[in-house]
């Protein structure tokens, strides 16, 4: 068995039970802090990714999967929905980001970003829909980018992956519109997690410049010249899964300090 089997079917004493979400990419970053925001706030959380020792660390429950197998995302589903119920929040979150200049793309990264950054979350919405519609209630919202509304220079495959996060999300809005379930996106500029923190490496590796220098690089297109931090990610999906956001649907939402 590759999961957490702390049996959390039952609310934690004191807390109103608010429903099951799966956090793909709860291991770090944005997706930790997701499930963390939504544990104290009354959920049953399910972690995914594929590193049992970071998924082990958030403490809670977890299932190991790698988001491009879409059998694995299946299956890991149905343990998730044995042990504590259906999921009625889904978080599409596991991603990866690349800097490479265009001229230098080949097939295999593309695929690898694509396999992923979009079919990583349709892996994972498909998992959670049948339960949705038979409930007639459902939340299925992915974790775009800017760099779904908009370009940047070297990221273009991560660039086109997220547009098509942005545009799935349309799409999948419109088509689920009466059964329940609203679809969402949320577009973070610059986030303070380890995806940042390499990217960061990465320009100091390759321009020489300071940590510092490669930092104000990444947020000076921020009009707020700071980096976004995970917990204002969380906390924008956990409004998108209340009720007050019931007629929110298709909406890509930019949480970039007016960059978009
Ligand atoms: N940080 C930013 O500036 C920023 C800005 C906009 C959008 N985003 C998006 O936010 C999301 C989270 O990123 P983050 O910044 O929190 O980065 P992160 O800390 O690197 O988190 C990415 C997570 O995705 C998981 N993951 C990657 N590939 C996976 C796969 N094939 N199957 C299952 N899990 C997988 C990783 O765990 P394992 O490696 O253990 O599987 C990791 O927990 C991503 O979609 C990213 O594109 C980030």
């Amino acid at each position: 068995m590759n999961h957490s089997e702390s049996l959390q079917t039952v609310p934690v004493k004191g807390h109103v039970d608010k429903g099951h979400v799966l956090v793909t990419g709860g291991g770090s970053g944005i997706g930790a802090a997701t499930a963390k925001v939504f544990s104290d706030a009354g959920y049953r959380v399910t972690i995914v990714g594929r590193t049992e020792s970071t998924l082990r660390a958030q403490d809670l429950p977890y299932q190991v999967c790698d988001v491009t197998d879409k059998g694995a995302v299946t299956a890991a589903f149905a343990s998730a929905v044995k042990l504590r119920g259906p999921v009625t929040v889904v978080i599409a979150n596991a991603g990866a980001a690349e800097s490479v200049p265009f001229a230098k793309l080949t097939p295999e990264h593309v695929q690898g970003l694509l396999q992923v950054n979009v079919v990583g979350v349709i892996n994972t919405w498909q998992a959670a829909l049948s339960d949705m519609q038979t409930s007639g209630h459902g939340r299925l919202i992915a974790i775009a980018s800017t760099a779904g509304l908009r370009g940047y220079p070297y990221v273009s495959a991560y660039s086109a992956a997220k547009h098509a996060v942005v545009g799935l999300t349309k799409s999948v809005a419109l088509e689920l519109a009466k059964t329940g379930v609203t679809t969402n996106a949320i577009c973070p500029g610059f986030v303070n997690t380890p995806m940042v923190q390499s990217a960061i490496d990465n320009i100091v590796a390759t321009t020489g410049r300071s940590a510092a220098e490669a930092a104000d690089a990444l947020i000076a297109g921020n009009p707020q010249k700071r980096l976004i931090e995970p917990v204002e990610v969380a906390e924008s999906a956990l409004w998108l899964a209340s009720d007050a956001a019931a007629s929110v649907n298709g909406h890509c939402l930019a949480l970039s300090g007016g960059e978009v």
